[in-house]
């Protein structure tokens, strides 16, 4: 949720901050902009849209003397997604990026104002810039910065240059992610380490509270206690990239890497006869007699999964919560709960906040992550790594199927490790996920027919999934990716309760995507969507059994464990968002209002 950047030193700057915010664009698509200034000279461009309108805009602009410069891409949060709302944010001869949310941007704005301060825009961040300037008209800048940003309640990452300092550039964290970046005397800033990988060789990533500035090839740290000293980490010099590879989406690719990926997941853990997390202490779970999981989306549905498969498996008590609704509820917590969070990017505010909130209760934390050395990694006791790689489409697909797989594979170590089930029944689900790869490969047979089929369901005034068990999560995935990048309502339902209340809506146009596995309780599923159908609802069945009721059928393959019948339902239902979308001409990797790592609450 808005991606941030800068750099100190003599290379040229337009090139480093635009190639840091190519890797960045995945936090938010509404506009960009970059601010240099170098001696007396001060440029800034700014432009609504993707990253590609910014380059146009400053395809003549050069900036190769030393100086300092920042850059950000912007999820809009306050204020539409137009140019005057684009950072960085001009005071008088300072600029300001800011990712996060000022939540006392209004009180502070009516001062200024009252003291004849203008603004332009609609933003929190803006702020930022005219306070600074107000306290540089009788304070050093440094003591101006330290000033301004005491005054700052909320999340910020924020990187700030002036002209009455041009060889420094100020920095603040405080609740949102941002590292500094070092190679000799460049100094690297971003949200992310993939924007200065490449360019820095060592890193350091920046702790709640602390800030600082950048000067002549140093930076000097402080924190609430004062100045600080720090130690930096090598910085990976492997640039991996996602390409698209000759798939037309990232989104695309991704289901098809599903196969691989999943594979990777398992590697070293899935053994022949056991499970092995080499992560985790032999003692890690002692003490523990229940779970929690808190994440946010996609994540979430896969918590819900794992609910399911901890209580059946492990034989643990099992709850999970949305982490923007357990923040608030003044949750109890008891300390023989394991705290795990699960998360795509490792930077959801909501979900940090949620791991902080459970540490200080002093519960031993646990999470599943794709980004190593991200912040919900870095907080946590333990972390089990997804490696799903990078995912780029904003609409998350191999990063569930990872999670789904590694919270099976935990729920399955726990059940190995405390024998809640016999060696045949570990033995069995172990079979299963070695099949796993297999069922997840999207066959050209299975794409064409979801291709053919999304054509029946580009209307209609809305779509259910509906399943039961550990297919009612995947309901609400399913539900999840249509609506993000078709714009068409969907909702996931719990089979057995649309007789409660939602069947009211049924009738033609009513589109039910009915999950049937043959091995977890179809019977009950059936009439569930024979009800439906009773009522006229069109019904798009996927099962491996023939449905006769169905208007359209999509017969699956692999009926042996609900697990892989999870999987492979789970890839015809991205394969259907998929289709619809491209059909409906929307942009299927960068859909409308949406952000690929949410970092505000
Ligand atoms: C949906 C999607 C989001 C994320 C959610 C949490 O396709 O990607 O719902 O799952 O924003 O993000 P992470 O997993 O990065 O914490």
């Amino acid at each position: 949720m808005c991606g941030i950047v800068g750099y100190v030193g003599a290379k040229e700057k337009k090139e480093i901050l635009l190639d840091g915010l190519k890797e960045l664009e995945y936090r938010g698509y509404d506009s960009a902009g970059i601010a240099v200034i170098e001696g007396n000279n001060l440029n800034s461009f700014k432009a609504v849209g993707k990253l590609e309108n910014l380059v146009q805009k400053a395809k003549d602009f050069k900036a190769d003397s030393f100086g300092v410069s920042i850059g950000h891409t912007r999820w809009a949060t306050h204020g539409k997604p137009n140019e005057l709302n684009a950072h960085p944010h001009l005071g008088k001869n300072s600029y300001v990026v800011h990712n996060g949310i000022i939540e006392n941007y209004q009180e502070l704005k009516k001062e200024l104002i009252a003291k004849g301060v203008n603004f332009l825009s609609q933003t929190d961040t803006e702020v930022i810039v005219h306070l600074f300037e107000q306290n540089a008209l009788d304070k050093e800048p440094f003591d101006a910065f330290k000033s301004t940003i005491d005054r700052l309640d909320g999340a910020y990452a924020t990187l700030l240059i002036t002209q009455g300092a041009p060889d420094t550039l100020f920095f603040a964290k405080n609740g949102s992610p941002m590292l500094i970046g070092f190679d000799g005397e460049d100094i690297y800033f971003a949200s992310s380490d993939t924007a200065i990988i490449g360019k820095a060789k060592e890193v350091y990533y920046l702790e709640d509270g602390e800030y600082g500035y950048a000067k002549d090839g140093k930076v000097e740290l402080f924190d609430a206690n004062g100045k600080k000293s720090f130690t930096t980490k090598p910085l990976s010099s492997d640039k991996v990239s996602a390409q698209k590879d000759g798939y037309r989406f990232f989104m695309e690719k991704e289901i098809y890497e599903q196969t691989t990926v999943i594979a990777d997941t398992m590697m070293g853990r899935v053994l022949e006869s056991e499970i092995v997390l080499d992560e985790l202490d032999s003692d890690f779970f002692d003490g523990i007699n229940a779970i929690k999981i808190c994440a946010c989306g996609t994540s979430y549905h896969s918590a819900l999964a794992a609910s399911y498969l901890f209580e059946r498996l492990a034989k643990v008590r099992c709850d999970v919560e949305i982490a923007s609704e357990f923040r608030y509820k003044k949750p109890l917590l008891s300390d023989d709960t394991l705290f795990v969070t699960i998360s795509q990017s490792g930077e959801t505010a909501d979900t940090l906040e949620a791991l902080k909130m459970a540490k200080r209760a002093g519960l031993k934390s646990l999470s599943i992550c794709n980004v190593d050395n991200s912040s919900i990694v870095r907080e946590s006791d333990v972390a089990l790594l997804t490696r799903a790689g990078i995912e780029k489409g904003v609409a998350s697909t191999k990063a569930f199927a990872t999670q789904t797989m590694l919270l099976w594979i935990l729920a399955l170590y726990v059940a190995q490790e405390r024998q809640s089930i016999s060696k045949d029944l570990i033995a069995n689900e172990i079979d299963a996920m070695r099949h796993s790869p297999k069922v997840l490969k999207v066959t050209d047979e299975l794409h064409a027919k979801m291709h053919r089929l999304s054509k029946r369901y580009l209307h209609g005034h809305g779509f259910f999934f509906i399943g039961r068990d550990i297919f009612f999560p995947l309901a609400l995935e399913g539900a999840l990716k249509l609506k993000e990048i078709s714009y068409l309502h969907a909702e996931g339902y719990p089979a057995g309760e649309m007789k409660h209340g939602p069947i009211a809506l049924a009738d033609s146009n009513l589109f039910t995507v009915a999950l049937m596995p043959k091995s977890l309780l179809y019977d009950k599923i059936k009439s569930n969507v024979e009800e439906l159908s009773a009522r006229d609802a069109t019904i798009l069945a996927i099962s491996p059994l023939a449905f006769d009721l169905a208007d359209d059928f999509v017969q699956t393959k692999y009926a042996s464990h609900p697990m892989l019948e999870f999987f492979e339902m789970m890839v015809v239902t991205q394969l259907l968002a998929l289709e619809i979308s491209v059909r409906l001409g929307n942009d299927v990797d960068m859909p409308r209002n949406l952000a690929k790592s949410v970092t505000v609450e």
